[in-house]
């Protein structure tokens, strides 16, 4: 499958509604590298070329894709057999419910992945992140900041899981996945490559969203990383629009100020008696480019988004 698809995951600081915007700055290439994948909205947006990799250092996330990629089946069976397991299904429907009936998304069973349930193998694992990650508020995995986040209405249900899974498994055959630093990733991708790069914002409390922090120390690396590169790879930064990083930034070829819009959903938990159910917000980021935007020529079919 090299078609355009949405992120199985819900991912903090995800480009998911940026992702139109995004590709309409993406040069043609033929190998594409997204050294912080995260939810790699981008990656599943976009039909894939003669190389793809994704890369991030959160270990239970590229364990994940890992999973998807290579033991789809076995992943969709685990979460069937967890949710019959745990939750109170009449024995004669068991048998049904393996077999593809819809499965519930409780707030009991998100309570038990998140504090109780002790995985003790890769797809143990991949699968209670997979469970917490789509009954999350925004897909927040880290544990101080995990919360119930389902509602039927805006999240995706169970019964769509195990279809969500196989697409993604089809997109990612072929595709190479790695846990590794950024450096290492910039450093060694192919020459011509197109690096897509979405690191964890400069200014935010980003160690409520992710596993790893990211220290100033770290951007200022990866500026330096970018920088020694920049001869041979087309680079297409996207970040937080501050003085610092338009200062860091001030060698790249163009800087560009973006806004889009979008909405958060929240269940009756997060609302604390509150009407508001869906809250809009505007990303506000800088688009920063190693080649000027004029070269951009789409010529791939229009681009369609399945839910
Ligand atoms: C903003 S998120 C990416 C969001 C993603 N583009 C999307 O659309 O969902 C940043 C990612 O960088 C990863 N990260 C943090 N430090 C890293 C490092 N040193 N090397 C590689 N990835 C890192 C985090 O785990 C996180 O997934």
């Amino acid at each position: 499958m090299n078609g355009t698809i949405n992120s199985p995951f819900r991912y903090a600081g995800g480009k998911f509604y940026a992702r139109k915007l995004i590709l309409a700055h993406v040069p043609r290439h033929t190998d594409y590298i997204e050294p912080f994948a995260g939810g790699g909205s981008i990656f599943f947006a976009k039909p894939k070329v003669d190389f793809n990799q994704l890369n991030d250092i959160d270990r239970e996330l590229v364990n994940v894709y890992l999973t998807i990629r290579d033991n789809p089946d076995e992943l969709i069976y685990f979460l069937k057999r967890q949710l019959v397991k745990h939750t109170r299904i009449p024995e004669k429907y068991t048998e049904k419910v393996l077999y593809g009936d819809p499965l519930p998304a409780t707030k009991e069973l998100h309570g038990f992945f998140k504090n109780e349930y002790k995985p003790k193998n890769d797809l143990e694992r991949a699968g209670r992140w997979f469970y917490l990650n789509r009954t999350s508020y925004s897909g927040i995995m880290n544990n101080q900041n995990m919360y119930w986040g389902y509602g039927d209405k805006y999240s995706m249900q169970p019964k769509n899981w195990a279809q969500n899974i196989i697409r993604t498994s089809e997109k990612l055959q072929g595709v190479e996945i790695t846990n590794l630093d950024f450096e290492n990733i910039i450093d060694n991708a192919p020459d011509g490559a197109l690096l897509f790069l979405d690191p964890p914002y400069y200014n935010a409390d980003q160690d409520k969203f992710y596993q790893h922090y990211f220290s100033k120390q770290d951007h200022f690396r990866l500026a330096e990383c970018l920088r020694r590169n920049n001869d041979r790879l087309k680079l297409f930064i996207t970040y937080d629009n501050t003085p610092d990083i338009r200062e860091l930034y001030n060698w790249m070829s163009e800087m560009h100020d973006k806004e889009w819009n979008y909405c958060i959903q929240r269940t009756d938990d997060q609302r604390n008696g509150t009407d508001k159910k869906g809250e809009r917000y505007k990303g506000k980021e800088l688009f920063i480019l190693n080649y000027t935007a004029e070269q951009v020529s789409i010529d791939e079919p229009e681009l369609t988004f399945a839910s």
